[in-house]
């Protein structure tokens, strides 16, 4: 997208985390933003902040996993800005643990957040994109999904969060294709994070619709060792909604965020190029698998 000044943003997640700092990122860059979160009190807070920095804003509660929801927040949308230029589907919850030991319900949860709520995004705002791309020959769009190395490599003990993540790769790499059918006017991107200090430890915070059961000592344990790997981690919110906006600029597909981990990547393509079963995704960082192993059995 070349140019940002004036156009209309909508992120979902946007009260927490990578959502609110490319709220920030975009305000500052003088974009309308659509900020839209299910959780109420930081949403208000949030559209607060960005309000501050000189944006016009919208705040919609909406639950991504719920289709009405966001049909609803993509009619206030346009009722108020008229068709976005960049869509931001980031909404996600994590969840861990071995992956036979997640109920029904964690399914339901985080494929209804991570998954369709992605789903219903790009459902609903891409036609309102491509309408207006055909209604004015200067109209350009971008929609970036955020996805994870999760979804690039299968690590152990947060299988479920995987899967989804892998979902939204296959999704996101289709829109592509298929955008490239019919549009040169809407861009996308696939953000691909590491571990980067934000909220999503605390995902749980806004699981509502789906009761969740006490924790099996699986989950404890690569809450653990996800939270001990965050508060390491060197990369910040900040950084991460940077390489976002300039995504968009460059119309850059693929935004990874942590390149070191694309070494894990590479192996799983060797792996299934060579017919090997899987390389242990953490052979690059010695003593995360045992240390696991440890936790998992103890004496
Ligand atoms: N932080 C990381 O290390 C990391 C790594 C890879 C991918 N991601 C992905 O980044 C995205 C953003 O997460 P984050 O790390 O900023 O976490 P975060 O918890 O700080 O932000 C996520 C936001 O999504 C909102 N949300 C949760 N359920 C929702 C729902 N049903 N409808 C609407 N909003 C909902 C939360 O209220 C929160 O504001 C997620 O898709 C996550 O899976 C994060």
């Amino acid at each position: 997208m070349k140019s940002i000044q004036g156009r209309t943003a909508v992120i979902t997640g946007a009260a927490s985390g990578f959502g609110l700092e490319v709220a920030k990122v975009a305000a500052s860059e003088g974009m309308r933003v659509v900020l839209a979160d299910v959780e109420v009190k930081a949403l208000e807070e949030a559209e607060l902040l960005v309000r501050a920095l000189g944006a016009e804003t919208l705040a919609v509660r909406t639950d991504v996993s719920q289709a009405a929801s966001v049909e609803a927040l993509a009619s206030a949308t346009l009722e108020r800005f008229g068709a976005p230029h960049f869509v931001f589907n980031n909404a996600g919850v994590g969840a861990g643990g071995l992956i036979w030991e997640n109920s029904a319900a964690d399914w339901e949860w985080v494929f209804g957040v991570n998954v369709m709520g992605v789903a219903h995004g790009v459902r609903v705002f891409t036609p309102m994109m491509l309408k207006a791309a055909s209604e004015d020959a200067s109209y350009e769009g971008h929609i970036t999904n955020t996805a994870s190395m999760a979804g690039l490599q299968s690590a152990p003990a947060v299988g479920v969060y995987n899967a989804s993540k892998c979902a939204v790769v296959g999704l996101t790499e289709t829109l592509f294709h298929d955008l490239s059918l019919v549009t040169t006017q809407i861009g996308v991107s696939l953000l691909c994070p590491g571990m980067v200090p934000t909220g999503i430890e605390r995902s749980e915070r806004n699981r509502h619709t789906t009761a969740s059961l006490p924790l099996t000592m699986s989950q404890q344990v690569a809450k653990y060792m996800s939270t001990q790997a965050m508060r390491a981690a060197k990369t910040s919110a900040s950084d991460v909604a940077l390489m976002v906006m300039q995504a968009l600029r460059d119309k850059q597909f693929y935004v990874i965020t942590h390149p070191k981990a694309l070494q894990s990547v590479q192996m799983r393509m060797e792996d299934i190029l060579q017919g090997r079963s899987p390389t242990d995704p953490f052979a690059q960082y010695p003593g995360v698998r045992e240390q696991l192993r440890a936790a998992l059995n103890p004496p």
